[in-house]
């Protein structure tokens, strides 16, 4: 079977690896891939919400199965198209896809379906927000209403923080059109479920924990993620089952009821607070990077999954029983700016997952992102699976990357 990966990132890099394993798949496109990808597939240099030049190469090439990776590939209707062209499409449509392209539409749905979220309220007018904030204590939370690359969320400590927020968003369009979820702050650890969907059935990945600051201690500034681990100690069986059945399975009952049936990786970022586990938000496809700690443990056929998902049938999910850390490289000043460009060598374990990189005219690989290479260590343990992960990280030589130390050491912690 011929499968082409739409994205080009870690998380693509973890998915091409996990169809390389499948005997059915004999060859591997992405779109448009990166320089570790190139290892494994055929990288085509489309861009990943090209969607008319998707659709033609799927074609042209006969392709079997798209997989879909980044949500603003779904936000621009890639899966829509290609079902249109008989093409077969791993990812839910552009309207289910605003599950995470839209807060408001994803807190209504809660709200009507009584799926456990933080409370909220929806504004487009600044003096009706800001009157809202000062009605009620800081700190609040300020969420744009639809994409805005991991920047939209705003937790301002003070009036004027959120004021300042509210101008960006409502006044300036900084992100687009004025829209803001105002809600109310939650405390506890952040997790991350993520279910293959079809339609009204749910099958469980095994679950993640991303680490969303820059710097060790959870300080500096929020970033697309740091490093994962998976699976949690900290998540009780009671716990997953109610993130199952009080979350995941209602959500996906949901969506179909009100017309937007869900195909593909529904994300639920939850988090165990005092009063119970809660939605902090969805998203419509595989999280990254905790896609790249989740798929290295299953041990069944991925691209059976994926197929199953598509033709409605039930998905085959196996796992190891192992403990997987990555930790990422980022290039300095990340998540601000940052150069591209940085030669890097030692960069040659299979456990390594390309974030941004590209082989440059000199034949080096280098640097090229914010996020640039993720590397996962396996044990027995957290522990053994962290000192594997920091090897790996030793090994590679580059002077203009860091990363955080601390990934998993909170794990054993009770909440
Ligand atoms: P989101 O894009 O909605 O996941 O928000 C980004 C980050 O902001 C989350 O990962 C949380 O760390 C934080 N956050 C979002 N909503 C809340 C909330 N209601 N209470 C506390 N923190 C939140
Ligand atoms: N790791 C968070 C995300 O994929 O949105």
């Amino acid at each position: 079977m011929k499968v082409l990966v739409v994205g080009g990132g870690g998380r693509e890099h973890a998915i091409v690896h996990a169809l390389s394993k499948s005997n059915k798949v004999t060859e591997i496109y992405a779109a448009p891939g990166n320089a570790g990808i190139a290892k494994l597939a055929v990288c085509v240099n489309i861009k990943d919400t090209d969607v008319e030049n998707i659709v033609a190469f799927a074609k042209d090439e006969g392709i079997d199965l798209v997989v879909v990776g980044p949500e603003a590939s779904l936000s621009v209707g890639v899966v829509d198209e290609l079902t249109k062209a008989g093409i077969k499409a791993f990812g839910p449509t552009k309207d289910a896809a605003q599950i995470e392209s839209s807060k408001n539409f994803a807190k209504e749905l809660m709200a009507k379906y009584n799926i456990p979220t933080a409370a909220y309220e929806t504004f487009t007018d600044y003096d009706k927000a800001l009157e809202y904030v000062k009605a009620h204590s800081f700190p609040t939370v300020i969420k744009y209403d639809g994409l805005a690359a991991g920047k939209g969320v705003v937790i301002p400590q003070n009036l004027e923080e959120a004021d300042l927020a509210l101008k960006d968003m409502l006044i300036d369009d900084k992100f687009g059109s004025p829209k803001v979820v105002i809600e109310e702050y939650l405390e506890g650890p952040e997790f991350s479920f993520m279910c293959l969907v079809d339609n009204e059935n749910v099958y469980p990945l095994e679950m993640a924990q991303d680490h969303k600051r820059a710097y060790d201690g959870d300080k500096g500034p929020n970033t697309g993620g740091m490093g994962a681990y998976s699976p949690l100690p900290f998540i009780t069986n009671e716990d997953y089952l109610y993130a199952l059945n009080n979350i995941m399975i209602p959500t996906a009952k949901a969506m179909v009821k009100e017309g937007h049936p869900f195909k593909g990786v529904l994300y639920g970022g939850l988090m165990k607070t005092k009063n119970g586990i809660k939605v902090i938000e969805f998203n419509s496809r595989f999280g990254d990077p905790e896609t790249e700690v989740v798929l290295p443990r299953l041990t069944s056929d991925i691209y059976d999954a994926f197929l199953a998902i598509v033709d409605g049938k039930t998905p085959l999910l196996t796992w190891d029983d192992c403990y997987t850390i990555g930790v990422v490289l980022a290039s300095n000043g990340y998540p601000g700016s940052y150069k591209k460009g940085a030669v890097i060598l030692g960069a040659d374990s299979d456990d390594i997952y390309h974030m941004g990189t590209k082989i440059d005219d000199n034949g080096n690989l280098v640097t090229n992102g914010g996020r640039v290479l993720f590397c996962v260590g396996k044990g027995k343990t957290l522990e053994e699976a962290n000192k594997n992960a920091l090897k790996i990280v030793n090994e590679i030589k580059c002077d203009n990357l860091f990363h955080r130390t601390d990934i998993g050491a909170k794990a054993h912690k009770k909440f």
